[in-house]
């Protein structure tokens, strides 16, 4: 038992000593184990007797245990929470298991040593992290221009206090007091005293905010900030303007899909849009797009489009069918007999101009067919978008004509003669007499045939040729003496030299016609594509031939 003296000089001493030293302080985790050191851990020396006290709310001192010299002499003296979570370490520090906020006060280590008493006060802070935030009441979707609540954030359990903030695509997002309001709330748990902080946001979104991400960050002085994931709205705005958009693949040709989409400028955007096309209502239902199937020149005109709600949000466009009618005459597969005229004629109806289109003067006409004119003929045409060709195949047909048998000598014995005459189809020729090394050749209606032959005596030779349409036959002597190559015509024929001067009139006038011929060609060649003979497309080779064929006669 102390005296009441000794305690009344505890109590200075220890008063003095507050007064020369300052409290210690320690900050410990809400729920482990407080560790309170004694004079900071620092060497204590031998003391008799050491006591933990602490300071009530109303500053009247609490008890929590005492030591003595021996180890085992401790006694405990609290009979709060303190009996059964206080204990002291070897070290004299004061353990308190499961810190609360409770714990937050003045701990003090009074130590006496062979007379002298000394106080050691720590202060003892205890904190508490608070839970990751917590978003409730979060909006589903946003609302242009309107004053929305987007979401309530939680940080729970802290202490002391944790910051909320709201941020937008990282940024922190402040009261404005009418476009942005924030609402912050603290409330304390009255059981643990803990603190948990809410903040609401209202927001008015605008529609850029479609794209906009929100975050809630909590702040707490333990540890890094803890943010929610980024989190995006949809933003509702009704439909203002809307647009008829006519989907095709370049200008619309008869035949094409033709695809009308009605597009609303509005968030969600409508659902049902009527579509007037040409006069004629029709309601789609779950879809902003009409399909006109295969669309002719009847499709050409006017089409609008408007919300079905609403029939003040319309639009219209103009749609043009292109078009283009060809007819050629003559067409397909055709035969004519030589020598007879050909016209031929084109006729067209478009929606535009026709381009690459056949000019008059270049378009072929025949007055008096040729073998020659024989082959294809295409012509194309095209207006926007759409491009047509025609055909005929022409062939010219007329029977077996001899125009020249010939003979010419090779040596002493051997002969040639050459039968060359017009015909088609392809005509057969026959000799009347026998021979060897045939050789045959067959162009544009001319048929040139040749053998070698070994006269037995003087012989008038026939060349006949024959044909589905007719036949033809000329004769040629063939003498069996060495003679001079000779060329000649059957009987009754090449004897006149009246005949010869108007072959030659004839062969300048055919000549006159080749210059025709290829001014005609030069036209073809021109402009481009309009006409093209498939079959005999080299212009040059056959006005060659031509030229070749008329020489040969004026020669005769
Ligand atoms: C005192 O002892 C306790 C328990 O043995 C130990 O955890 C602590 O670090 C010691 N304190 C000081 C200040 O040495
Ligand atoms: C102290 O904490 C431990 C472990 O967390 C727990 O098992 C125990 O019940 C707590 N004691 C009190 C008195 O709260
Ligand atoms: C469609 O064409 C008609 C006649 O040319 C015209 O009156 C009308 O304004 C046009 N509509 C649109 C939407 O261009
Ligand atoms: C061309 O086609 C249009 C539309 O089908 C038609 O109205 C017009 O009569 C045609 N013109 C001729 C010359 O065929
Ligand atoms: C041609 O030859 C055939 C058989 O080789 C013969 O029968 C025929 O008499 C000959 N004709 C002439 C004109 O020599
Ligand atoms: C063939 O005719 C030539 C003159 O044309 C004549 O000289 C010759 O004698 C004739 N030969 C025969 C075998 O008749």
């Amino acid at each position: 038992m102390h005296s009441a003296a000794y305690y009344v000089g505890a109590i200075i001493i220890s008063a003095m000593f507050l007064q020369a030293s300052s409290s210690d302080s320690i900050v410990v985790l809400y729920g482990e184990t407080i560790e309170v050191p004694c004079n900071n851990g620092g060497e204590l020396g031998d003391p008799l007797f050491i006591k933990w006290k602490y300071d009530e709310a109303d500053g009247s001192p609490g008890a929590i245990l005492t030591k003595g010299r021996d180890p085992g002499d401790v006694t405990i003296q609290a009979t709060n929470s303190y009996k059964n979570r206080a204990s002291i370490a070897a070290n004299a520090s004061l353990l308190i298991t499961n810190a609360t906020l409770e714990d937050e006060k003045t701990f003090t280590c009074m130590v006496v040593i062979s007379g002298d008493i000394e106080e050691f006060p720590v202060v003892v802070k205890v904190q508490k992290r608070p839970s990751p935030p917590l978003i409730k009441d979060m909006a589903a979707e946003l609302e242009n221009g309107k004053l929305t609540t987007l979401g309530d954030c939680l940080a729970q359990d802290a202490h002391p206090p944790a910051e909320v903030i709201w941020s937008k695509n990282g940024l922190p997002l402040a009261d404005d007091g009418t476009a942005t309001i924030i609402t912050t709330e603290e409330t304390k748990d009255p059981a643990t005293g803990l603190s948990s902080t809410s903040s609401k946001l209202q927001y008015t979104a605008k529609k850029a905010d479609v794209d906009s991400e929100f975050t809630c960050t909590v702040k707490h002085v333990l540890g890094p900030d803890q943010t929610s994931e980024p989190r995006t709205f949809s933003i509702h705005y009704p439909t203002e303007r809307v647009e008829l958009q006519v989907v095709a693949n370049g200008p619309i040709k008869e035949g094409d899909d033709v695809t009308l989409k009605c597009s609303a400028d509005g968030n969600p955007p409508p659902t049902s849009f009527n579509f007037l096309l040409q006069g004629k209502m029709e309601t789609v239902v779950g879809s902003d797009s009409y399909t006109l199937v295969g669309v002719t020149r009847a499709n050409t005109g006017e089409y609008e489009c408007s919300v079905a709600d609403d029939h003040t949000l319309q639009d219209a466009k103009n749609i043009s069918v292109n078009f283009l009618d060809i007819s050629l005459d003559p067409s397909g597969e055709i035969v004519r007999a030589v020598g007879v005229s050909l016209p031929v004629t084109v006729q067209k109806n478009s929606s535009g101009d026709v381009k690459d289109n056949v000019k008059l003067d270049t378009q072929p006409n025949f007055d008096n067919l040729k073998y020659s004119d024989a082959g294809l003929y295409v012509c194309e045409f095209s207006t926007s978008g759409i491009k047509q060709s025609r055909f005929f195949r022409l062939a010219v047909q007329g029977k077996p004509n001899i125009k020249t048998i010939s003979k010419t000598r090779v040596d002493k014995q051997h002969k040639v003669l050459t039968c060359e005459a017009e015909g088609a189809p392809k005509p057969s020729v026959e000799w009347s007499i026998n021979g060897t090394n045939e050789e045959s050749s067959y162009e544009n209606g001319m048929l040139t045939h040749r053998i070698t032959v070994v006269p037995t005596g003087n012989l008038t030779v026939a060349c006949r040729v024959t044909n589905e349409l007719g036949m033809d036959v000329k004769y040629i002597d063939v003498s069996y003496l060495f003679e001079d190559n000779d060329k000649r015509k059957g009987p009754g024929d090449g004897d006149d030299q009246a005949k010869l001067i108007v072959g030659i009139v004839v062969g300048l006038i055919l000549a006159a016609a080749v210059m025709g011929l290829v001014y005609w060609v030069y036209m073809k060649k021109t402009r481009q594509g309009s006409w093209k003979t498939g079959e005999k497309e080299s212009g040059t080779s056959e006005e060659s031939k031509k030229l070749e064929e008329n020489n040969h006669k004026a020669d005769v």
